[in-house]
């Protein structure tokens, strides 16, 4: 289970799995599944179970939270409530060779019982000053960072996840090569940066 804020790497640990270990990577999108098939998700819920016995794979149940039931309306928590603990059995019948992998950005809206279930709960956090930099080197490293204010961009990046730091290096390259050059200069980079931090209201 990957527990975390939005864009910290979570989605992203799951196809790395997938990739590791040379299996494929199907993602069940819950709040989907729940919403699509409203009263009969729990004979869903079944079907893909029995598909991750018969393949072996990477099953990532992304929007795990959409089994809280907190979060739903009144009258859908009899259904919650049933997906829930159709969940939790077919979990503990489960007796495949493959990898079943839950994340959520909403751990509070889940039940102690399912924390329980699985082997490893993993906590995914926003990056710290070094986690920052050492995202933005990797993500710009085929362009010419030589003149980059490392102390700057770092300071620029507070607050923001890892996925929005890799979005900002994304834009502020595409810039650069529109500019007919592969060197980053500190400025932009900062631009972008604080553009992803205006577009969070930060
Ligand atoms: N820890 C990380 N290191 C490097 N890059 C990262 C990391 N986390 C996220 N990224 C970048 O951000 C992108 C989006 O991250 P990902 O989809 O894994 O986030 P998430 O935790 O699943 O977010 P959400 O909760 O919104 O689904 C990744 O594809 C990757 O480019
Ligand atoms: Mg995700």
């Amino acid at each position: 289970m990957l527990i975390g804020p939005p864009g910290t790497g979570k989605t992203l640990t799951a196809s790395a799995l997938a990739g590791e270990l040379g299996l494929p990577l199907f993602t069940i999108q819950l709040d989907g599944l729940i919403t699509k098939f409203m009263g009969e998700t729990a004979s869903k819920l079944r079907l893909i179970f029995e598909a991750i016995q018969q393949s072996r794979g990477v099953f990532l149940f992304d929007e795990f939270d959409a089994l809280g039931g907190e979060r739903t309306a009144r009258n859908d928590v009899g259904e919650i409530r049933r997906v829930l603990n159709s969940f939790l059995q077919f979990l503990e019948q489960d007796e495949s060779d493959g990898l079943i992998v839950a994340a959520t950005n909403h751990p509070q809206l889940l039940d102690r019982a399912l924390f329980r279930r699985f082997d490893t709960v993993i906590e995914y956090s926003m990056p710290t000053p070094d986690l920052a930099e050492a995202v933005m080197r990797a993500r710009l490293a085929p362009l010419d960072t030589l003149k980059v204010d490392w102390s700057r961009a770092v300071g620029a990046a507070d607050g923001l996840s890892h996925a929005d730091i890799t979005r900002a290096c994304e834009h502020a390259a595409k810039n650069a090569i529109l500019e007919e050059t592969t060197r980053i200069e500190t400025a932009s980079l900062v631009v972008a940066l604080d553009e992803r931090r205006v577009l969070h209201g930060k």
